[in-house]
């Protein structure tokens, strides 16, 4: 048994980062142990956990497991969860119930519990105390041992825990099953050193760790290989890309090398704001295959919560650089992640981010009531703002920002546009992403899926665009 520890997680040294090649097995006694088994995974959080369950699927059907999207059908149900704010705990724990439930009637099927909040000391507590008939838990640092834990699971019969709080190394052999045929997620880094005060990436992820130019450029000229249209470039702070590897290359040199092996469409995420260089605005403007899309969160808009979130940017800072962003590249669209309630935040606090929200006009924007996480320092912040007022000021920035959504939409009417139609929609209808990633609702053939086609838009919505398809 592994248990996580928060101060462990919290350390960073000098200890060089390995990357190991060789670290994913598959005993041979262990290849047929799912046969005939059924495996259902339910995903919370970002799309870095999305991929690591593109890699978690990969690895069961290694083992012969199967895949099911029924869960009452699964003989081995895996939660990968996210740990970001409280409410995908309550989530998480929510499901877990009705997986109790299940066992109960089926008491062959495997329960685990993955991802980030099993890298949390207290969630792993409250499991292996509460509800003591889950199966697993494994961290995000032990994914590649996905095999044994899972035997050891099934022969001794008892809770098996498997979590790391590691700094981290990369592991380079880890298969993948893609969701999609035509874009696919890509991961340039792990972990994060920021350490923004509020959050528990830095802690459930470990430290920053590049992969090479080289992995990362083999990886996107095999999908270029396999018909793959659109790459994206993941991290959690993708601009610091390279900064811990001992070579002089930076994301700049990244975008321009992925650009060259000629995918149709790259976009990556999340961005910093700290480490936003010249260098990488001038490659997304070089090449036309590197979308004009930038996801770049502000987090708050006044100077002293910005200082008290650990960003090291100020309100003056962000706005330049959201201006060069938008001189410099003709058509981008750029998105962001706002948090308010932040401890201590005063209405003139809050006034400040309204007031960038309206310098920006972003095209759309994530936002957030701040969530306390166990052992951040923002946790331990005096916070005298009523939840109600939080609610209030929620509120009133999201009809802020509806407003400019609605306003950048607007500016796609009647245009053509080219969209990379992804699949079929709940309504029937074809939909697909332009390449400033706003989502188009298209009628049309399904010999479009998977296709770049122009687009006119007929209709706006204030998170969608409706359109039809103006070739063949
Ligand atoms: N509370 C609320 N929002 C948070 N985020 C990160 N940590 C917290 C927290 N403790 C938001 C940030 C980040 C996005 C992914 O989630 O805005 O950019
Ligand atoms: Fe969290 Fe800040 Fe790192 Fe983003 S940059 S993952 S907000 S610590």
């Amino acid at each position: 048994m592994n248990l996580p520890n928060l101060n462990e997680a919290r350390k960073r040294t000098n200890k060089e980062i390995l990357i190991k090649t060789n670290e994913y097995i598959v005993k041979e006694n262990l290849k047929e142990l799912g046969l005939g088994k059924k495996y259902y995974i339910k995903t919370y959080g970002c799309q870095m956990n999305v991929h690591d369950s593109e890699n978690i699927k990969a690895i069961l059907e290694d083992m012969s497991f199967e895949e099911t999207t029924d869960f009452e059908d699964a003989d081995l149900i895996l939660l990968n969860t996210c740990a970001i704010r409280e409410n995908a705990h309550n989530k998480v724990f929510g499901f877990l119930g009705r997986v109790k439930h299940l066992k109960e009637s089926k008491p062959h099927v495997i329960s685990g519990v993955c991802g980030c909040m099993a890298q949390e000391e207290n969630v792993v507590n409250e499991i292996r105390t509460k509800h003591k008939w889950v199966d697993i838990i494994f961290g995000t640092h032990n994914i590649h041992n996905l095999p044994n834990i899972l035997f050891d699971s099934m022969t001794r019969k008892e809770q098996e825990i498997e979590v790391f709080s590691i700094e981290g190394d990369v592991i380079e052999n880890i298969p993948v099953k893609r969701d999609s045929k035509y874009k696919a997620w890509v991961n340039i880094m792990y972990g994060c050193d920021k350490f923004c005060t509020y959050c528990i990436v830095p802690y459930t992820r470990g430290k920053q760790r590049s992969r090479t130019p080289e992995y990362i450029i083999n990886e996107v000229k095999e999908l270029v290989k396999q018909g793959y249209k659109e790459v994206s470039l993941l991290g959690q702070n993708v601009n610091a890309y390279g900064k811990d590897l001992n070579i002089d290359y930076k994301m700049g040199d990244l975008l321009r090398d992925v650009a060259k092996t000629g995918i149709e469409r790259i976009r990556f995420m999340t961005s910093h704001p700290w480490d936003f260089d010249d260098d990488m605005i001038n490659a997304i403007k070089e090449y036309d295959n590197i979308m004009p899309y930038v996801h770049l969160p502000l987090q708050s808009g006044s100077d002293r919560i910005l200082k008290l979130m650990g960003r090291r940017y100020t309100k003056e800072k962000y706005i330049e650089l959201y201006n060069k962003l938008k001189t410099n590249i003709p058509n981008v669209s750029i998105t962001t992640d706002i948090i308010v309630g932040f401890p201590g935040e005063t209405e003139e606090d809050f006034n400040d981010t309204l007031d960038v929200v309206s310098a920006c006009k972003y095209d759309s924007a994530f936002t957030f009531i701040f969530s306390p996480r166990e052992g951040t320092p923002a946790a331990k912040m005096e916070d005298n703002v009523s939840l109600e007022e939080k609610e209030q000021r929620l509120y009133k920035l999201n009809e802020l920002v509806n407003e400019y959504a609605n306003q950048a939409n607007q500016r796609y009417l009647n245009k053509i546009t080219p969209v990379l139609i992804e699949g079929v929609g709940e309504k029937g209808n074809l939909f697909g992403y332009t390449d400033t990633m706003k989502l188009v609702n298209v009628d049309g053939d399904s010999k479009y899926i998977g296709k770049i086609v122009n687009v006119e838009i007929t209709d706006i919505k204030t998170w969608s665009l409706d359109g039809i398809i103006k070739e063949d």
